[in-house]
């Protein structure tokens, strides 16, 4: 072989594409059920947008960006994830001088990081994402969250974990990095490498570190959520009662910091109950300073992305099937190589009445043609050519029961399509 696909990234063949989209189909309908409207960003964007936006301390800017410089000079980064990018878009197109919220996803948007390849974790995966913007209600969480929590159901997945906690806003989080600086500083010899570098810069990231010391340690830390400012508290405390009274379960984790930078108030997460530690299916939370930050009008935001490969390997997990569509109903077959333009004819004028229908492109013989018919379940076949087309008749047979029926060689598209259509 000429060379292999590169490390971390997976093809989507053909026989999987009724999953992807199936689940594209549902995302969809619940989103615009929900309000929002679909927005495609560039896969690239200028790298300032992501070292601005996604904060130059986290793992991803520093470590896990794909960036070159195009024939131009300029610095370009493939897209590290999708709230930058549709954030840059709700500043450039304007948007906020329309009516708000302006409610907005994108649906399995390709998304790279140069990450250690494992099951679930690749360097290019594809995310859906919903961004709320003008919306500094809790309720914007909630319909998130329940709008996320309705697509998981109807694609079969059960067993998922809700965790929520809120990481206070400016006004309260640098009391909480004081304190929680307090607590770690006399005890950095039992932090981990990454983490005695984030103590200065990025103290919060120690919280949900995977490190079994650092876990042992974080245990007894201060928690953020006895020193929210009593806006961010209110704002928490609503968020909750409006899950519990839509009857969703989840948990508050105060470990929970999500590993980018814009985060404000709510952040949250989703796990799968019986999985691997650390793959979360899905991650979100409100972000109301980036479109500031961003050069935009200060405007609350917020909204969560989920990795299309996460689903389908949980689908899977949990042996959720989803039947493959129909390849052929109808199998054209041609007699005699001469009878194959007809052949091709039927199966044009079938496919126009909207009938899956396949016709001979390799110049098989016929009892390979029947083969073929048979890879592809056919549920008919149509016998083109012999006597029957002298008698200007066509021979179609129902492979299951195997009865023939005999339709006038003219109009024979229509006269077919009534049939297999019953
Ligand atoms: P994130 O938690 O970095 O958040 O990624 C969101 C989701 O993308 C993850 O929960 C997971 O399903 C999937 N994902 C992330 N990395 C990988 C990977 N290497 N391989 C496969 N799947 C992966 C964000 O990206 C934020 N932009 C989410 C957000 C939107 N927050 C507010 N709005």
């Amino acid at each position: 072989m000429l060379t292999q696909a590169p490390k971390g990234t997976k093809d989507m063949l053909p026989s999987e594409a009724h999953l992807w989209q199936k689940i594209e189909a549902v995302m969809r309908r619940r989103a615009a059920l929900s309000g929002y409207r679909e927005v495609r960003t560039p896969v690239f964007e200028h790298t300032e947008l992501f070292l601005r936006g996604v904060g130059d301390t986290t793992d991803i800017v520093q470590k896990e960006m794909y960036t070159f410089k195009d024939k131009g000079d300029r610095s370009i980064t493939l897209k590290p994830e999708g709230t930058a990018g549709a954030v840059r878009a709700f500043v450039e197109g304007k948007l906020f001088a329309d009516a708000l919220p302006c409610k907005m996803y994108y649906l399995n948007n390709p998304v790279f990081r140069y990450e250690k390849p494992q099951s679930g974790r690749y360097r290019e995966h594809h995310q859906f994402g919903m961004e709320c913007f003008g919306g500094k209600s809790p309720s914007v969480e909630a319909e998130l969250i329940s709008t996320l929590l309705g697509i998981l159901g109807e694609l079969g997945l059960k067993g998922l974990s809700v965790s929520i906690n809120s990481i206070g806003c400016p006004e309260c989080r640098p009391k909480y990095h004081a304190a929680l600086k307090e607590y770690l500083g006399g005890r950095l010899d039992q932090l981990c490498e990454t983490c005695r570098e984030r103590f200065d810069r990025n103290p919060l990231r120690i919280l949900d570190c995977k490190e079994e010391g650092c876990k042992q340690l974080v245990k007894d830390a201060p928690t953020i959520l006895d020193m929210l400012c009593d806006e961010c508290h209110d704002h928490f405390e609503t968020l909750k009662s409006m899950l519990t009274a839509r009857g969703i379960p989840f948990t508050v984790n105060p470990h929970i910091v999500r590993g980018l930078d814009y985060y404000t108030k709510t952040v949250f997460e989703i796990m799968v109950t019986r999985g691997r530690e650390g793959l979360a299916l899905c991650g979100g939370g409100r972000y109301d300073g980036l479109v500031e930050q961003l050069g935009g009008p200060a405007t609350p935001a917020a909204g969560f992305g989920i990795g299309t490969e996460r689903i389908l390997l949980e689908m899977s997990n949990q042996g959720v099937t989803m039947e493959a569509p129909e390849l052929c109903r109808v199998y054209v077959a041609n007699i005699t190589a001469a009878d194959n333009e007809k052949a091709y004819l039927l199966c044009q004028q079938l496919r126009d009445e909207g009938i899956r229908a396949e016709s001979d492109l390799c110049a098989r013989s016929l009892k390979a043609q029947f083969k073929y018919a048979d890879k592809l379940s056919a549920k008919y076949i149509a016998l083109v050519g012999g006597e029957e087309l002298e008698r200007g008749v066509i021979k179609l047979r129902n492979m299951n029961t195997r009865e023939e029926t005999e339709v006038p060689a003219e109009n024979a598209a229509a006269a077919i399509a009534e049939i297999v259509n019953k």
